[in-house]
């Protein structure tokens, strides 16, 4: 007999992929540049300079057998030196190598730290809007999500919603700042107030309560800010990061995880995911794509684009009367839709050929995401369907 609960699992898909698929056929129809797919958050600029020269570099000079041999269990030392040394450097936490995890993207980081910190039946507590693929990476280690419903005007933490969803089984926390879906970033008293209250609920209960802090958004932020470093609050933190995002490499699959210097077990965490790998079948990111990116860790795409669409999108669903709280980050905006049932809006736009996602699948049904990593042009050339969509639909909004 196959397995049950993947067979199961079938039947349940992941929408924004059928939504860019739908996307990818309907572009075969009228050419996909007339596609307005708000769809997926796969990177719209490419990789800076500097990490193809550093590759081809490495290629040339580096003695091939070793460059892509065997790394060890725990990560090539070279990049855990690097990516150490670079967050203490930026953040004031003292990191060490054997403090870091290298891994495939953000997806292995966080697979690696929920089971470090989590056992089966224990429950991991997420904030809504969250990304939906938590689902399952918090199931696939056996342990239960626990979503605590959204602040809507701000997309920032609902503590006092929060108070109820606590219990003696929460063993961590996962957060996303910059945020996947909402584009919220949370702020210094937000990351306080989190940090207080795990402390508090630490006690409570008689156990630490981890924090896992899954930052592929980081280098993202508008308007000249930056994202305070969430472990800088809580010293029980697991940091899972990417490159995905901030050097546009999604399909090389590299990122890390660093555990604070002052976190329970901080010395069995990362041997511990040595361990984890071997059930997995995931030992180690590749190692050259690892590498190179480790020699950029300074560096970013150029990301200016995402603030350039954030506001042409913005202003136009302000203007058209969107409730909608401002993105401090990433590629996404999250509008309330113009009727209850946010899938039968998203429905309505695709004949409009606008791509959204509805809010559901990121436990926030009312509300849709628009991933607004496209080019500029397109953007604009998507404002007047975008009106075209709204007027006619909803004229008496
Ligand atoms: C919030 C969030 N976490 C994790 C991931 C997974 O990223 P990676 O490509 O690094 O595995 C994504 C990807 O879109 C994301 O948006």
């Amino acid at each position: 007999m196959v397995n049950r609960e993947y067979l199961a699992m079938l039947s349940n898909k992941n929408v924004i992929r059928e939504l860019s698929e739908y996307a990818t056929a309907r572009g075969k129809e009228i050419g996909y540049e007339n596609v307005f797919d708000f769809s997926l958050g796969n990177p719209s600029v490419p990789a800076p300079d500097s990490y193809r020269d550093v590759s081809i570099r490495l290629l040339q000079e580096e003695e091939p057998l070793k460059l892509h041999g065997y790394n060890p269990t725990l990560g090539d030392p070279r990049v855990k030196e690097k990516v150490a040394a670079s967050l203490s450097a930026r953040f004031g936490l003292a990191y060490t190598p054997g403090l870091i995890f290298p891994t495939a993207g953000a997806a292995g980081a966080i697979a690696h730290a929920v089971r470090s910190v989590v056992e089966p039946g224990e429950e991991v507590m997420v904030f809504a809007p969250y990304f939906s693929e938590y689902n399952p990476y918090v199931h696939g280690a056996g342990a239960d999500l626990r979503v605590v419903p959204m602040k809507e005007d701000d997309f920032q933490i609902n503590f006092e919603a929060a108070e109820a969803i606590f219990s003696e089984k929460t063993a961590a926390v996962l957060i996303n700042t910059p945020n996947n879906p909402s584009g919220a970033v949370y702020t210094e008293e937000t990351l306080q107030k989190l940090a207080e209250v795990l402390t508090q609920k630490s006690q409570q209960y008689g156990h630490t309560i981890f924090l896992i802090s899954d930052e592929p958004y980081r280098e993202i932020v508008f308007d000249g800010k930056k994202q305070a470093y969430p472990a800088k609050f809580y010293p029980h933190t697991l940091t899972c990061y990417s490159f995905s995002k901030s050097i546009s490499l999604p399909g090389e699959r590299i990122g890390y995880v660093a555990v604070s210097p002052d976190c329970e077990q901080a010395e069995n965490l990362v041997p511990m995911m040595g361990q984890i790998s071997r059930g997995l079948g995931h030992n180690c990111p590749s190692s050259l794509p690892m590498l190179a990116a480790a020699y950029c860790l300074e560096e970013t795409s150029d990301l200016s684009v995402y603030e350039t669409n954030m506001n042409l999108l913005y202003d136009t669903f302000k203007e058209l009367g969107f409730t909608v709280p401002r993105p401090g980050g990433t590629f996404y905006i999250m509008p309330k839709a113009l009727e209850e049932n946010a899938i039968a809006f998203c429905k309505k736009a695709l004949k409009y050929d606008l791509v959204f996602v509805p809010g559901d699948g990121f436990h926030a049904p009312g509300f849709f995401r628009a991933a607004y990593c496209v080019d500029t042009e397109k953007v604009e050339r998507s404002l007047p369907a975008i009106r075209r969509f709204v007027e006619t639909e909803y004229p008496n909004r």
